[in-house]
């Protein structure tokens, strides 16, 4: 990792803001007050092993998995800081079942899809976790109710006006893109400040590794387990076989691959008919993410090849088989889905 030659977060923030005279600085506050929240965060997290905020908070969320106190922790202090800080107009988090409104009289123009704490399950195994957000303007109109509604929500990939991540891990990183490039922050926690480390990130365009919970592979379609098959022959002239790297943290594989190349799956799953659209979440997983790898040069699509940027979300909390990474992998999966190969 380059070190950090001191262009502050805030500073970068302000400086892509003067690019665009026309701005009011409202996306820049937004981005200010959720860098608070992932301090806030951040230093819970780090405590972790210490406080008492270990294990389970005794209660299941809306996709009926068990919340840990992490989890709430991180969900209520992104949620009551951003319901006050006037950028916002309405949110949703993988944490809450239905649409947060904001504070009386704070309705901003943007609205605000979180995953507060993803990877949750490597809390209490002081594994890599993270923060996902993805940022869209308001489209209801303000004079008719002052709050955001579901659908200022329910938009495209397509539309994010900025999206990120904040990865807790061996450093804690913010990772974000406002459609001008990925650019990667390190936190220096003896400063309390994020510093430019990553600038213009790009993904390499060709990649040795993917990553998948082949714990799963007896239920996956054909051309999944074609192209995993592939992925494992030995051919040098391919460079393969491919390496093997699953965290289990979407965040932190993810970055991995961002940073490393490689090529993240988590594909529909036969066993569960009722649930046929794979694990991770449109909103607040799948489309940030999506907007991430193409601003840096990669691909991002569902198991069947639709560009996960172009899907119309119905609900808060629908999921989406997910393909993301390194363009050459992306394109080579596509062939073994689409039966060419
Ligand atoms: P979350 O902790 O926010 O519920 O997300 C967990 C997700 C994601 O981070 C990861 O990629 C995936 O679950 C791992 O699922 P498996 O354990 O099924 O591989
Ligand atoms: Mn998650
Ligand atoms: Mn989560």
């Amino acid at each position: 990792m380059s070190k950090p030659y001191g262009i502050t977060v805030s500073r970068h923030i302000m400086d892509s803001q003067r690019l665009h005279p026309e701005a009011t600085g409202d996306l820049s506050g937004l981005l200010s007050e959720l860098i608070v929240a992932a301090k806030t965060i951040n230093a819970e997290v780090n405590m972790a092993g210490l406080a008492d905020v270990l294990g389970m908070a005794g209660k299941t969320n809306i996709q009926g998995e068990h919340v840990q106190k992490l989890d709430d922790l991180a969900n209520n202090t992104i949620k009551r800081r951003m319901a006050r800080c006037g950028y916002v107009c309405v949110m949703t988090s993988e944490e809450e079942a239905d649409i947060i409104p904001v504070a009386e009289g704070s309705a901003g123009k943007y609205t605000l899809a979180f995953d507060p704490l993803d990877g949750s399950s490597n809390i209490d195994v002081n594994v890599s976790i993270g923060t996902i957000f993805s940022i869209h303007r308001r489209i209801s109109a303000n004079d008719l109710t002052p709050q955001g509604d579901e659908a200022d929500l329910l938009q495209k990939g397509r539309e994010q006006v900025a999206a990120g991540y904040i990865i807790y891990g061996s450093s804690t990183m913010m990772v974000f893109t406002t459609g001008e490039g990925v650019h990667g922050f390190t936190l220096d926690p003896s400063v309390g400040e994020f510093y430019l480390s990553h600038p213009d990130i790009r993904i390499p365009e060709r990649s040795r590794y993917f990553s998948v919970n082949e714990g799963n592979y007896n239920f996956w379609d054909n051309g999944v387990q074609r192209f995993v098959d592939y992925l494992k022959e030995n051919d040098k002239e391919t460079g393969r076989p491919y390496s093997a790297r699953y965290i289990g943290s979407l965040v932190a594989d993810f970055h991995r691959n961002l940073i490393a190349g490689g090529i993240f799956l988590y594909p529909r799953d036969n066993r569960n008919p009722a649930k046929p659209h794979g694990k991770l979440r449109l909103l607040y997983e799948a489309a940030p993410l999506a907007f991430l790898v193409e601003q840096a040069g990669g691909r991002a699509i569902t198991d069947e090849g639709m560009n996960i940027m172009d899907i119309e979300p119905t609900s808060l909390h629908q999921r989406v088989p997910l393909v993301i990474g390194s363009r050459h992998e992306v394109d080579l999966y596509e062939e073994f889905v689409a039966g060419t190969r």
